[in-house]
């Protein structure tokens, strides 16, 4: 129950272990000579020798003693406090800076729910581990062995027999622990279950409302609540008679003690206060082992915790990688396969290429594989197999950082941040000043709006709540200028909001592009992609053509396929004769 690898890891709290174990011990001094004092008295007494003199001692030496737990008491707990402080900073900083360096694909190896939780309730559970568990386990050993020290000068068997049961409590907890093990590790799992639950229905508490699947939702979650409950109630249940069965052993043994105490008095072998001494210590052997028992199952639920922690922290890291893109940033695509799950291709051994400065465009059916070829780009989707270099250096050498400095990636659902619009902006640029904001802005046709509202610190709710999706994708964009990269990825940056500003952007892009900027748009509609210098046709995975929008006119029947769907629909719907 002492997890080297966690103390090593928090060492700055092994002063304040040390700190504590100390004042307890020095409190259990002052409460023996306390006991000594009061049993030398009632010895007096019983003599009928007791004398205002002697009383006036005692009554000293318990006001000094009583002062001195007090302070200790005192000092334990500043040190418990101290310690988990140590504790708590330390494990969530490691924790963030492990997160950090899993870098964009961390999703790939653990869920956001289990993160938080092993973050937040997981380090709780260890803070009592260092506060109280660790001091009380070094003070349970010294606090009968002191005892014995002291009592085997009083009566050496009643010592011995107090400190042979002593260790019938610890034996006790090992029984307990083989059974508790699993029954936490099966809590933990649960809980992290159903805190993985809660998360995704309160994220998507609008569409649950919208399609009224409330009812279905209400009872999943009444099932795995339900489920928690019971195995809560098991830990719980398992506690309680845990301490029952310690409860036990310890005022058995003192009792045991007693009864050993007033034998020996009785057979002459100890004197009255001797016998007393023992009397009155007896439940002090056992008293430091039982409050380490009761500690010991929140210790046990922090070692669970413990445990997911360094599941977390030991997950593999991609060594950081020594490349960087280079100036040519050309990217050779050849032969590129691809799958999310095995026996499930979804490139199919795709050749392309992105010549530094040009304006590409991959267009093709939903579905094809389009958003899957920029998150392989932009380092999200790992283990495809082929060649995929960027100025001849391969993209699995390029460190994760350059890469984020040189490609600049914008989706429709490209992710704003509760706080202000100038906070917003200066992500991609911190040095940015409130004129090239304001340029940027005017750019991208959101300075007016802008304006009505309060200019650059105009607040942004959660999710950009807001704003409306154009005004979200126009801030998005804005952004993405800022960031000013050599390499620029559009993936349906213009989806879903109206032609207006759907146009303003595309004018951007299109600027980017004739600025030396190497673009690639995704897009859907064909109408967006008529001037870009080459376009790939991707079909299930497949590149099915490539060239510009007049070769691919006259070549290409997937392409002619799209694009006379796409003008038919236009024109009906322009004329309003469907849909
Ligand atoms: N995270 C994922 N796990 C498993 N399969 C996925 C995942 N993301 C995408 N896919 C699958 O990969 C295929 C290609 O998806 P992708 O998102 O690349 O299509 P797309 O061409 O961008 O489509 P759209 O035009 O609708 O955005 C789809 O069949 C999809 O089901
Ligand atoms: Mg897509």
């Amino acid at each position: 129950m002492i997890n080297k690898r966690l103390i090593g890891i928090v060492s700055e709290s092994k002063k304040y272990i040390v700190g504590n174990v100390v004042c307890q011990w020095l409190s259990l001094v002052a409460n023996i000579a306390m006991m000594g004092a009061i049993a030398r008295l009632l010895e007096k007494i019983f003599e009928g020798a007791a004398d205002e003199r002697q009383i006036g001692m005692t009554a000293a030496v318990a006001l000094v003693a009583v002062v001195t737990r007090f302070f200790c008491a005192v000092s334990a707990s500043r040190m418990s406090y101290l310690s988990s402080k140590a504790v708590k900073k330390t494990l969530r900083e490691m924790i963030y800076r492990k997160l950090l360096r899993l870098g964009i694909s961390y999703k790939e190896n653990v869920q956001t729910s289990e993160v938080v939780q092993v973050a937040v309730e997981g380090v709780d559970q260890l803070e009592t581990y260092f506060g109280a568990y660790l001091p009380q386990f070094f003070y349970a050993m010294l606090a009968p062995l002191t005892l014995f020290g002291v009592l085997s000068f009083v009566n050496f068997p009643s010592a011995v027999v107090l400190l042979v049961c002593v260790p019938m409590i610890p034996v006790t907890i090992v029984a307990i622990q083989r059974w508790a093990k699993k029954l936490l590790s099966k809590y933990w799992d649960q809980y992290a279950e159903l805190g993985d639950t809660f998360l995704e229905n309160l994220q998507g508490l609008t569409t649950t409302k919208i399609y009224q699947s409330d009812a279905f939702k209400h009872q999943e979650m009444n099932e795995q609540s339900e489920r928690f409950r019971k195995i809560t109630m098991k830990v719980l249940t398992m506690q309680l008679n845990s301490i029952t069965i310690m409860d036990l052993v310890a005022y058995g043994g003192a009792a045991l003690g007693v009864i050993l105490a007033t034998t020996q008095f009785r057979a002459g072998h100890v004197d009255l206060l001797g016998c007393l001494m023992i009397i009155l210590l007896a439940a002090d052997f056992f008293l430091p082992m039982r409050l380490l028992g009761s500690f010991f199952h929140i210790a046990m639920n922090g070692m669970a915790a413990s445990d997911k922690i360094f599941k977390l922290l030991d997950l593999l890291e991609k060594k950081q990688k020594s490349g960087i893109v280079p100036k040519d940033c050309t990217i050779q695509i050849k032969d590129l396969r691809f799958s999310y799950e095995p026996e499930r291709e979804i490139l199919h051994g795709v050749d392309m290429e992105f010549l530094k400065g040009s304006f590409t465009a991959i267009v093709g059916e939903s579905g094809c594989g389009k958003s899957t070829i920029a998150a392989i780009l932009i380092g999200r989707n790992k283990g495809y197999n082929g060649k995929l270099t960027v100025g001849g250096v391969p993209l699995a050498e390029i460190n994760e950082s350059s890469l984020m400095e040189n490609f600049t990636y914008v989706s429709h659902q490209s992710y704003l941040f509760k706080g202000t619009v100038r906070d917003n902006l200066q992500m991609a640029n911190p040095d940015a000043t409130d004129d090239v904001l304001w340029a940027t802005l005017e750019q991208v046709n959101l300075a007016e709006f802008l304006r009505s509202e309060s200019g650059l610190d105009t607040l942004l709710n959660e999710k950009a709540s807001n704003f409306s999706g154009g005004q979200c994708q126009r801030l998005a964009l804005a952004r993405a200028l800022l960031h000013d990269s050599p390499v620029y990825i559009f993936d349906e940056a213009t989806s879903n909001i109206d032609v207006e500003s759907e146009n303003d952007i595309l004018a951007q892009i299109h600027m980017l592009a004739k600025s030396s900027k190497t673009v690639i748009l995704i897009s859907h509609r064909l109408a967006n992609v008529v001037d870009a210098d080459n376009i790939y046709v991707l079909d299930k995975g497949i590149i099915v053509g490539s060239g510009t929008h007049s070769e691919l006119l006259e070549g290409n029947t997937s392409y002619v396929q799209l694009w006379n769907a796409q003008q038919e629909l236009e024109y009906y719907t322009m004329r309003g004769d469907v849909l």
